[in-house]
């Protein structure tokens, strides 16, 4: 999971996935394109609304994605845009760029980016769990069957 900061969007869409896939068949984790909040914790609105829906988030760490991620995992979701393009700058073939997908990408899903809640308020944040909640579950399916 990847966004840019990997303190709001990441986090929560990392928990979420998390908790919807057996965790002795999948490793989920989330990175940020940007490195700015390097070893910190998530945002605290993020920590609340993941808690507000039964999940603890606060144990998660902030970190840069580097190209070696594209060894380490088969599938990799960004929030917008603007990560995807970062992510694919650092392919080094068309297998690593075919991991890449816009987490909303699906059918059913009008909107094809998770907005960046960072400088919003609460309900921004409330808004961005409820569509990484149902974009979870679709792509935990997918996972699931493909195992
Ligand atoms: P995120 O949100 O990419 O969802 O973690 C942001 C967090 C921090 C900043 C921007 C976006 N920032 O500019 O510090």
């Amino acid at each position: 999971m990847v966004c840019l900061g990997n303190i709001c969007r990441s986090p929560l869409a990392e928990g979420i996935l998390q908790s919807k896939l057996p965790n002795d068949k999948f490793f989920v984790d989330s990175a940020g394109t940007s490195g700015f909040h390097n070893g910190n914790p998530p945002d605290t609105r993020s920590i609340e609304v993941a808690k507000k829906n039964g999940l603890n988030i606060s144990n998660q760490t902030s970190r840069l994605f580097k190209g070696y991620d594209f060894e380490l995992f088969d599938h990799i979701f960004v929030m917008d845009q603007s990560n995807y393009n970062a992510v694919i700058r650092q392919a080094q073939n068309d297998k690593d760029i075919e991991k890449v997908k816009l987490i909303l990408n699906f059918s059913g899903s009008k909107i094809k980016e998770v907005p960046d809640p960072y400088y919003g308020g609460e309900k921004g944040f409330e808004h961005v769990y409820k569509m990484l909640d149902t974009a979870c579950k679709y792509h935990s399916e997918r996972l699931k069957n493909n195992l």
